[in-house]
């Protein structure tokens, strides 16, 4: 497993990346990685990582007051598969995300500014419980910050 690297997962399955085929240093695929050696769904382990930090990140946004109204009627597993299937995929994973785009995902919540940056300061904590280097998680804020007007307000 690569659980440090996670945070580039995430950043990936943002969907500010379209592959993982980036150039990278030659490692050895996880055995389940079939073709996708050069992905980063396979540097970074698969979806045993990429189910850990949405676990992670989910948890926290569920039971934060100022997040989760909406999820109070969720059906959170769900949320948690879609969230991982659209990381895996985007980072060239064996995975297909069948859920919503961001937009429709989020119309009609009114998420506020405040609340899309609470929710950025849990994936914060998530990535820092994982010790991921500093310009990772950087990243992956600013993917997070290229998806807000999806987001917000809609
Ligand atoms: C910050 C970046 C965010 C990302 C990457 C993200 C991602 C997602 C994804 C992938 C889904 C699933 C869509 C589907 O199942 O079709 C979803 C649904 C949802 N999101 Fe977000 N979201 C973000 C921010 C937020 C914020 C700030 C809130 C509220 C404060 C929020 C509340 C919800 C709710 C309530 C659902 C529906 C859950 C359900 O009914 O199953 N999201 N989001």
């Amino acid at each position: 497993m690569h659980t440090p690297r996670l945070i580039s997962v995430l950043a990936l399955g943002l969907g500010l990346l379209a592959t993982g085929c980036m150039m990278q240093e030659s490692k050895p695929a996880p055995a389940n990685a079939m073709a996708s050696s050069n992905t980063l769904y396979a540097r970074l382990g698969g979806m045993p990582a990429i189910n850990a930090v949405v676990d992670d990140f989910t948890n926290r946004v569920a039971t934060d007051p100022e997040l989760n109204a909406g999820f109070k009627n969720a059906d959170v597993p769900k949320f948690k598969k879609n969230l991982a299937d659209q990381i895996c995929e985007a980072t060239g994973g064996p995975c297909k995300y069948a859920g919503k785009n961001m937009k429709e995902a989020h119309k009609g919540m009114k998420i506020t500014d405040a609340q899309f940056n609470k929710t950025g300061g849990h994936l914060a904590a998530s990535l820092d419980k994982f010790n991921v280097a500093a310009a990772d998680k950087n990243a992956l804020l600013n993917a997070i910050g290229g998806m807000k007007p999806d987001i917000v307000n809609q």
